[in-house]
């Protein structure tokens, strides 16, 4: 059995399909789903005490958090967020265009949007919501989004929304991006190419130098969700279209606020006209209720941080290539990363689950990654690094991975 197995049952009863899910969930045979939703009953840190399903507690080293540069725990971001709590309260009362949006909100947008060198900026409830709402907004029958497969399934969720003709090209094949652009004919009016900055599976960068020009060549529109790379990749942590120097090429420039901002919420940063399109037709902004003035008083001081390039990218990156360079010398296939995200590819469900489950309970907590994220020939773990993690800590958990991937059979 499969987890999805279950998803599409031909009962008549709508929630047979739940039943099954829970009788598999019981079974005793391994799911994958073991470590999912674990409690962290620490503050956000690169080594914790976690706490399982079970009620097991223990300490490990984790590699599965997005806060790469721990902004969470930054003494200004702290105080920005205290200081808006005092002022503001803890809650925004209802969706940003009935109930208002402070002062605050106001200034993090107009950061957001120097920071990118764009007109305006725009920021959403989640990040999530933030690619569906503007996809969705943006997109219609007559249009067609062209994707890259491994985008994110806010993306993919966005467009199945939006009703657009959608096209997939595979992974970082722009070959064949150019081949689907060429073919398109003239009843398709819009024409948007989508694309992760930074892929989320594989850490790999999109190559926007190459994107950017076909989007040129073929008269289309480019969206790029850099989540992952906001504040690690680029020069002064602009992120993947820094990287590429085709920062103003890009149409709509988005981030989450939940990674290395590590708070909560989305943004598009682009121009004046869109934004306040966005503003009126992007259904997730329209009908939910703005982010809470605390969150937006420390995610200035983020981008303060961030502005300055002052938030700890360097260190991080130290972190990084240790981390990187240790694995491959060790054996594992850690694909082509780029960024903060080091995959390690397993390719055999079985014992990708039994690898993940045996290494966190090892005291190394991981993601793991199979089917629909990625085909189930390339199922992985998914390691994230933190610019806080010590020496130490990175050696302990390559002790530890290199001992449980011998044993599994995924390095000699
Ligand atoms: C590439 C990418 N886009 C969008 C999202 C959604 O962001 P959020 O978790 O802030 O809703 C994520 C993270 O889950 C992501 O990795």
């Amino acid at each position: 059995m499969k987890f999805e197995d279950f998803v599409y049952t031909k009962e008549n009863d709508l929630f047979y399909k739940v039943k099954l899910a829970n009788e598999y969930l019981d079974s005793g045979e391994t799911t994958g789903t073991e470590g999912l939703g674990v409690q962290i009953l620490e503050k956000s840190s690169p080594e914790l005490i976690m706490r399982e399903k079970n009620g097991h507690e223990y300490s490990t080293i984790m590699l599965g958090s997005n806060s790469y540069l721990n902004l969470t725990q930054h003494p200004q971001v702290i105080e920005g967020a205290r200081k808006a709590l005092e002022k503001y309260g803890y809650g925004m009362g209802a969706v940003s265009l009935y109930a208002g949006i402070t002062d605050l909100h106001r200034e993090l947008e107009e950061r957001i949007a120097n920071f990118y060198g764009t007109e305006d900026a725009i920021v959403f409830p989640s990040g999530y919501g933030a690619n569906v709402g503007i996809i969705s907004a943006l997109c219609n029958e007559n249009d067609v989004i062209i994707n890259d497969s491994e985008n994110h399934a806010s993306i993919f969720d966005g467009c199945k929304l939006s009703g657009a003709k959608i096209k997939v090209y595979p992974h970082s094949n722009t070959k064949q991006l150019e081949k689907i652009l060429s073919r398109l004919d003239d009843s398709v009016s819009g024409r948007l190419i989508i694309t992760d900055g930074v892929f989320s599976m594989s850490g790999d960068l999109a190559k926007l130098d190459k994107i950017v020009e076909l989007a040129q060549k073929y008269g289309a529109k480019l969206m790029v969700d850099d989540a992952h790379g906001l504040g690690i990749i680029g020069k002064t942590g602009r992120g993947t279209a820094q990287h590429f120097d085709v920062m103003n090429k890009v149409d709509l420039h988005v981030g989450m606020l939940s990674k290395v901002p590590g708070a909560i919420g989305g943004y598009c940063a682009t121009t004046k006209e869109i934004a306040r399109y966005l503003r009126l037709y992007a259904r997730t902004y329209f009908f939910s209720t703005a982010i809470p003035a605390p969150i937006i008083g420390g995610l200035i001081e983020v981008f303060k941080l961030l502005e300055h390039d002052i938030a700890g990218r360097v260190e991080l990156w130290g972190n990084i290539n240790y981390m990187k360079s240790q694995l491959e010398v060790r054996g594992f296939n850690v694909s082509n990363s780029q960024s903060g995200i080091i995959p390690i590819i397993v390719g055999d469900e079985k014992k990708l689950f039994e690898f993940y489950n045996d290494l966190r309970l090892s005291g190394v907590y991981t993601n793991i990654v199979t089917y629909p994220a990625v085909r189930r020939k390339e199922c992985r773990l998914r390691l994230c690094v933190m610019k806080e993690l010590t020496k130490d800590q990175m050696d302990r958990a390559i002790e530890i991975i290199t001992q449980k991937g011998k044993e599994y059979g995924i390095i000699e």
